[in-house]
């Protein structure tokens, strides 16, 4: 098997990884498994590279996929990163700051923040609050989010209705305006990431989620007009949508009933959190000129928001 050379003194012992079969079976089963070492750590350093020295805020930072892409950033830029992790819950928000620290190191700056972006107040003065050193902000992770219940029209809750627009869209929207002057300031028109988490609901709307569905699809909308208003400059606007992923999201659905919330994953195996976390540090660690525009993502046993296949328990 031919290696780099790199690969190949880094590996001066590399023989020895055929001790245990012949040089012949050795190359068949070897080859096509074997990735250099030295081409997987030059991928993931540039990723590094490119997010260094970058401040990065998320919604929704205190649970779920939120919190996993607070790790997730942490563990790829682990020398010089700045996180601001916000959402209501600033109990859970500091111990994960000092979780993070407690594993990555003194490396990544990391500030919790009380914000609740369904309050058009505080996320106006979000901005302003910050410690000067947080607040020239180079990503913005729109995750905070939320689905409330499976009621049917006529019988869905004002409140309902309320919470889920107030937080999925105008929360979102207007935490985007509050950060886009920060990333306009920036020559070539300006730069920065704004990654915007929708869902499959936002695309195939089903019985029972009307309101959510239609909150997902208007973050679609905005995201994709975004896009196109901001083409002559170098600010990314780009969107994930998830389909199936356990976190607290079915708990919130049913009012905290736990028992209800695990029914919605028997039989199945859902994304975790982490899953979705990578493609969030994927998509923010491409090069300047590469903008994935969107991504939606199941786990193998879903095709669509109501095509799930369950084993038979
Ligand atoms: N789980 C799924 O299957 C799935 C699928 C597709 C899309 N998504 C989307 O993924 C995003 C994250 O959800 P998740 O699955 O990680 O659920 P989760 O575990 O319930 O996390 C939701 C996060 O949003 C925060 N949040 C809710 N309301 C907020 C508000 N008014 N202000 C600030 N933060 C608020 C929560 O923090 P506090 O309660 O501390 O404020 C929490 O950190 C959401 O946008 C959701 O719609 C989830």
């Amino acid at each position: 098997m031919l290696l780099p050379a790199a690969a190949r003194l880094r590996y001066k012992s590399f023989s020895q990884l055929f001790k245990t079969s012949t040089k012949s079976n050795a190359r068949l089963i070897l080859a096509p498994l074997f990735t250099p070492p030295s081409i997987t750590r030059t991928m993931s350093s540039a990723v590094a590279k490119r997010l260094e020295g970058k401040t990065v805020v998320i919604t929704g930072a205190s649970s779920g996929i939120g919190r996993s892409t607070a790790f997730e950033f942490a563990r790829t830029a682990p020398k010089n990163l700045k996180l601001v992790l916000t959402a209501r819950r600033i109990d859970t928000l500091k111990q994960i700051a000092a979780d993070i620290v407690a594993e990555v190191g003194e490396g990544v700056k990391v500030l919790p923040v009380q914000l609740d972006v369904s309050n058009p107040e505080e996320v106006k003065t979000f901005v302003g609050k910050l410690p000067e050193e947080f607040r020239d902000i180079n990503v913005l992770v729109n995750n905070a989010g939320l689905v409330k219940g499976l009621a049917r029209a006529p019988e869905i809750a004002e409140e309902d209705i309320n919470i889920m627009f107030n937080t999925n869209v105008t929360g979102l929207i207007n935490m985007t305006q509050a950060i886009l002057p920060i990333f306009k300031k920036r020559p070539e028109g300006g730069a920065g990431d704004i990654i915007n988490v929708g869902s499959i609901a936002g695309r195939e709307p089903y019985p029972g989620g009307s309101i959510y569905c239609a909150t997902k699809a208007a973050v679609r909308s905005f995201t994709d007009a975004l896009r196109k208003e901001l083409i002559a400059t170098r600010i990314r606007v780009m969107e994930i949508d998830p389909g199936q992923v356990e976190t607290e999201f079915s708990v919130v659905r049913f009012y905290g009933d736990k028992a209800k919330a695990d029914a919605v994953y028997a039989g199945c195996e859902p994304l975790t959190p982490d899953d979705i976390a990578e493609v969030v540090v994927f998509v923010a660690g491409r090069r300047e000129n590469v903008v994935i525009a969107d991504t939606l993502i199941f786990p193998s046993h879903q095709a669509g928001a109501g095509i799930l296949h369950k084993k038979s328990t």
